[in-house]
């Protein structure tokens, strides 16, 4: 070995003799970490890669030397060659993990499915119009000391109809288009979608605890083909009162109340005779129309006047029915359907509007 040392330095070739300048091999170094910075993403980050240790590179021109080294120069320059590319490799190893994970961020931030639609500012979409006024109807109730009531949809004959003074065969229940539902055994008691929320009244009488007095929001179904004043599925609002001493004038001044909280002071109501089995006497509120102010218009069929709903003094057969004294005790009751109120105050003109889910409608309330 000892000859082929000093080979090197007796050798007449400077390229064989001295290996490599150490500070070439520093600007290589600095080159090449400055290449693979300055690549923005991994596609980059290859080409400066390759430029730094590929075929055509100053590095590979000095690996490609090392043949002409004698076995001693060759041994020295090859280890710092070797570990030039280490270092290299190391650099841009590094620079790949950052650049892997700034490119995975853009993908996802890319593909991003923000599936909760939580946007800045306040939160979209509102209460359904009849929701809103279902609401505020319940404020203005409570504002009259009344309790919200609520009962079951699914209802028997019992509920719907008996306790309510209607039994079989009695006439009024061909105005319940009602919807029969067949559960358990063939012959078992008939169950019903309630055809109106007067069944609650019978449920609050049952409690027993008196004095009453509540409103009753809730659906209630009809087998009606749905036109621009029929749903098969609407809202009503029941109201009940028990109390001693109770008038068909505190009755009277209660509808009005009501309706001028919700309509406003300047609408007038009145109260004309009418028929409901549950009720004696009985009779249909009405408002002046909101269309014409009471001149008559086609709405109104040029009475001036739209019915809203029945009331009446609560009939001794439903107290008796639910084991309530009528010698004791006496009340009111009434009816009336909020998507139709919510109509007439809206000059909506089609029911059907209200469950078409158009947003183009839905956004005006
Ligand atoms: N339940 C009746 C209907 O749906 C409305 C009604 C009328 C309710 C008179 C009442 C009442 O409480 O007293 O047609």
């Amino acid at each position: 070995m000892a000859p082929e040392t000093n080979l090197s330095e007796s050798s007449p070739s400077p390229a064989v003799e001295a290996p490599f300048d150490p500070r070439e091999l520093g600007e290589i170094e600095a080159e090449a970490r400055r290449g693979l910075e300055a690549a923005a993403g991994l596609a980059a980050l290859e080409e400066a890669e390759r430029e730094a240790l590929g075929r055509r590179s100053r590095f590979s021109s000095l690996y490609r030397a090392l043949g002409a080294l004698d076995a001693a120069a060759r041994k020295d320059a090859g280890r710092a060659l070797n570990e030039l590319r280490r270092r290299i490799e190391a650099a841009a190893d590094e620079r790949r993990v950052v650049l892997e994970a700034a490119e995975r961020e853009a993908r996802l931030e890319r593909d991003r499915l923000d599936l909760t639609e939580v946007l800045p500012g306040p939160a979209p979409g509102h209460l359904h119009l009849v929701t809103q006024v279902r609401e505020e109807l319940e404020d203005v109730f409570v504002g009259m000391g009344y309790e919200i009531a609520e009962g079951p949809e699914v209802e028997t004959d019992w509920y719907s109809f008996q306790a309510l003074n209607i039994p079989p065969d009695h006439p009024a229940r061909s105005s319940f288009d009602t919807f029969f539902l067949e559960l358990g055994e063939p012959g078992a008691e008939n169950y019903l979608l309630r055809p109106h929320t007067s069944p609650v009244q019978i449920h609050l009488l049952e409690r027993g605890r008196l004095p009453i007095y509540a409103a009753v929001p809730g659906r209630a179904y009809r087998r009606d083909t749905p036109d621009a004043t029929h749903l098969p599925v609407f809202h009503q609002v029941e109201g009940l009162v028990v109390d001693r001493g109770i008038t068909f004038g505190d009755l009277a001044g209660t509808i009005d109340t009501f309706v001028h909280a919700i309509f406003g002071e300047e609408v007038s109501t009145r109260l004309r005779p009418a028929y409901f089995p549950f009720t004696e006497p009985s009779a249909e509120f009405e408002i002046t129309c909101r269309i014409c102010h009471g001149a008559g218009c086609r709405t109104c069929s040029m009475t001036g006047w739209i019915e809203l709903g029945g009331c009446g003094m609560v009939h001794p057969a439903v107290f008796e029915a639910t084991g309530v004294d009528p010698e004791e005790w006496s009340g009111f009751a009434f009816g009336f359907g909020i998507d139709r109120l919510a109509m007439m105050r809206h000059g909506i003109s089609d029911l059907r509007s209200f469950v078409e889910n158009d947003v183009r409608f839905l956004r005006q309330f």
